[in-house]
């Protein structure tokens, strides 16, 4: 097995290749004056399995047809088994059609991905399961036990924890088991035709205590600055936000600062100035208990 880490993973896809001690095969990219991207391969592949590794973070179209590239260039020069590791799988909220005339973009991401080549993929939580019905041969792996670790090293041991949307409730209670804490969820409302958000009290009781609010994305901030406000009524004290996939567009961050987050976790499934928590030790256990490795 050798590696293929693309631009957008450089930092998680260096962590994993070190904990496995693998061989990296280098790659050539560039831009073309026109906009198009050149992907070249520097290094042997022929019949080698490669673990081939790329998010999809932003600019997701660029991201995404570097990955494609990649895992068609390792095809073409004779590789065997891609097995590909989507970080951040971009068009994974569009999972389906939601309003007449739409496309369920995350399908069309997946078909897209097999067609380049991909003979397995893992995806680090990816926004729904229904988001990964066009895989056929697909791994999801959970990061939560790396905000855990995080979180009980830093005195958040039996904190209350909260999703900022039902559909968000699965995760929130994976953790405060993994922390002996509480758990809560906001009821988010979400209009269809203009995305605009309203929060209201779903099962919430974080009255004095630490509490820690969880997502799977930040974008643009609007869904937790919501969550907050509801939390600080209620009279949390001390609120902790974390995302594993952290897009924080335009000034989301500071937004969240000012709102009155005291720590805000992200994980280098995308890798920004704000990713604070690797998941590499997570993706290699999975890897290795679905016996990729
Ligand atoms: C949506 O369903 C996701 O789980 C996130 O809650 C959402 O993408 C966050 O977006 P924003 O930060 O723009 O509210």
């Amino acid at each position: 097995m050798k590696i293929i880490i693309g631009p957008a993973s450089l930092g998680l896809g260096g962590r994993i290749c070190s904990l496995l001690g693998l061989e990296k095969i280098n790659i050539y990219t560039k831009e073309f004056p026109d906009g198009e991207v050149y992907v070249r391969l520097l290094g042997d592949v022929k019949d080698v399995d490669a673990l081939i590794i790329q998010s999809l973070s932003p600019p997701q179209d660029r991201n995404l047809m570097i990955l494609l590239q990649l895992i068609a260039a390792f095809k073409a020069n004779g590789g065997k088994n891609a097995f590909v590791i989507i970080p951040y799988m971009a068009y994974a909220r569009q999972d389906r059609v939601f309003l007449p005339g739409e496309n369920a973009s995350a399908y069309l991401i997946a078909k897209m991905i097999e067609a380049a080549g991909a003979d397995h993929v893992a995806l680090i939580e990816p926004h729904s399961e229904h988001a990964t019905q066009g895989f056929r041969n697909k791994v999801v792996i959970d990061v939560t036990r790396s905000f855990a670790k995080y979180y009980l090293e830093n005195g958040f041991k039996g904190a209350y924890v909260v999703a900022p949307d039902k559909n968000a409730a699965t995760r929130a209670r994976r953790l405060a088991e993994m922390i002996d804490g509480g758990f809560g969820w906001v009821e988010k409302i979400r209009d269809k035709e203009t995305g605009g958000i309203s929060s209201s009290e779903g099962e919430l009781n974080p009255s004095g205590r630490k509490t820690i609010l969880i997502d799977d994305i930040i974008s643009t901030g609007g869904t937790i600055i919501e969550a907050m406000k509801l939390l600080k009524a209620k009279g949390a004290s001390h609120i902790s936000v974390a995302c594993v996939h952290g897009l924080f567009v335009g000034d989301a961050y500071d937004k969240i600062k000012s709102a009155g987050a005291s720590i805000i976790l992200s994980s280098d499934t995308v890798e920004s100035q704000y990713s604070n928590i690797s998941v590499a030790e997570e993706v290699v256990r999975t890897l290795r208990e679905k016996n990729w490795l």
